[in-house]
């Protein structure tokens, strides 16, 4: 098969390198991709938010499959453009894709679906927000309705905050028109994790469970970034707790959707808050998530191709997916500054190194190739992943692997999967 994956990031890196270990996988192409994806697939220079030009790309190779790593193109109806048009693809169409494309969507599904979660409000005016506190109370939590690349949540902890965020949002629109609905939610506290499934829309294979780490600086304070870092499996997830969430969150979703009309095909992750009340759902994703992909494809022994072809009806039986007992870690190594304002074009030295180790595989997100040289081309730059007996022989081989990778102002956190074995040490 000829495959084409799209999007640039260390995830998309683990889905053309898991791929590339297909039987059925002859050919991979990955728009735009990234310096490392370029050792294993041909990158094409078309962006993710160009439908028509992907679409025409597809049709002209004869692609048989159509892998969509982020979610924009999704929720801006590119699997609908490609099934119209009689091609594969895998992941959700646009009226599915609003379950991450609409805050307020997912809260009206939760409502209807009886999700887990917590108590929410629809708000269109700063008013309402306030409104909103007096009922939910402090800390609020307001998120803006559509896309607004991974910075539409804030936690506000006073009702002056929470004027400041919903005047931001709503008046002075910083999200556009994603600012236009604010959904205000009960803070939840508790130990959070992602579960990720894949489905054809009507059954579920949950995958491993994972964990990121989201904030820049060590012991989870300072900014929110793409993620620093994951780890998996994530021992707060125990089989029992996996069984509460597929039965109370997963499986109504999916099957609340179909009663709609709307097939929800693809890969879904349900961020889960575990609070003492079990679990409840903060968010759904309609993609993979970056970096818990990188641990969990790290993991995964089972053929993905074929599990992905499951989801868009090619098979009826459900992919039994095998795992790799062995915990994964990856760190995200970033350029100095991130997520603020830094600087590009950094040569990238001991790669190759790092790659040698055991059990080691150094994803790619923010580099390219510049005259047989590797430099840096974006925030994050590195994931640097790597199996282990267990969490800290995982953690420490990662770290090992890091050691030996140099780039000026590189920045990583130094304690990856801390919470984890926490858990794990009982300490
Ligand atoms: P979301 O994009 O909805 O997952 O929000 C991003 C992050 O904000 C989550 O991963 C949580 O850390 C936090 N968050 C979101 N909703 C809540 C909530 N209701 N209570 C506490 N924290 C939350
Ligand atoms: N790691 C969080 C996300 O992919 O949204």
């Amino acid at each position: 098969m000829k495959i084409l994956v799209i999007g640039s990031g260390a995830r998309e890196h683990a889905l053309v390198w898991k791929i590339a270990q297909s039987k059925k996988a002859a050919k991979i192409y990955c728009a735009p991709g990234n310096g490392g994806i370029a050792s294993l697939a041909e990158c094409v220079a078309i962006k993710p938010g160009d439908i028509a030009g992907l679409l025409e790309f597809a049709a002209r190779h004869l692609v048989d499959l159509t892998v969509v790593g982020p979610e924009a193109p999704l929720v801006e109806g590119i699997a609908d453009a490609f099934e119209d048009a009689g091609l594969n693809v895998f992941g959700p169409r646009r009226l599915a894709a609003q379950l991450e494309g609409s805050k307020d969507f997912t809260r009206t599904a939760s409502e209807a679906f009886g999700l887990p979660g917590p108590r929410s409000m629809r708000c269109t005016s700063v008013e309402q927000v306030v409104a909103s506190g007096e009922t939910l109370g402090y800390p609020l939590v307001l998120k803006a309705d559509g896309l607004a690349a991974g910075k539409g949540v804030e936690i506000c902890e006073s009702v002056a905050a929470a004027k400041i965020t919903a005047e931001r949002m709503i008046k002075d629109r910083v999200f556009g028109s994603a600012g236009d609905i604010v959904v205000a939610q009960e803070f939840l506290e508790g130990e959070e994790a992602s579960i990720l499934v894949l489905t054809n829309g009507t059954d579920v294979v949950p995958l491993a469970s994972s964990q990121d780490h989201k904030r820049i600086f060590d012991g989870d304070r300072g900014p929110n970034t793409g993620g620093m870092g994951a780890y998996s499996p994530a021992p707060v997830v125990t089989p029992g707790l996996l069984d509460r969430v597929m039965t109370t969150v997963i499986r109504p979703t999916i099957a609340g959707l179909k009663k709609q009309g709307i097939v929800y095909r693809g890969v879904l992750y349900a961020g889960i808050m575990v609070t003492k009340k079990g679990p409840k759902l903060l968010e759904f994703n309609v993609r993979f998530g970056d970096p818990e992909t990188q641990t969990v494809l790290a993991r995964l022994k089972s053929d993905l191709v074929e599990a992905m072809l499951w989801t868009m009806g090619e098979s009826r039986e459900l992919p039994r997916l095998e795992w790799d007992r062995r915990p994964s870690v990856c760190v995200v190594m970033a350029s100095g500054g991130y997520p603020g304002n830094y600087e590009i074009g950094k040569t990238i030295e001991g790669l190759d190194h790092a790659a040698g180790l055991k059990d080691v595989v150094v994803f790619h997100a923010g580099t390219k190739q510049v005259d047989g040289r590797i430099v840096t081309s974006g925030g994050r730059v590195l994931g640097v992943t790597a199996l282990g007996k267990d969490l800290k022989e995982a953690q420490a081989r990662a770290y090992e692997a890091v050691g030996k990778i140099a780039f000026e102002g590189a920045h990583y956190r130094k304690d990856i999967g801390w919470r984890a074995l926490k858990a794990v040490d009982g300490r």
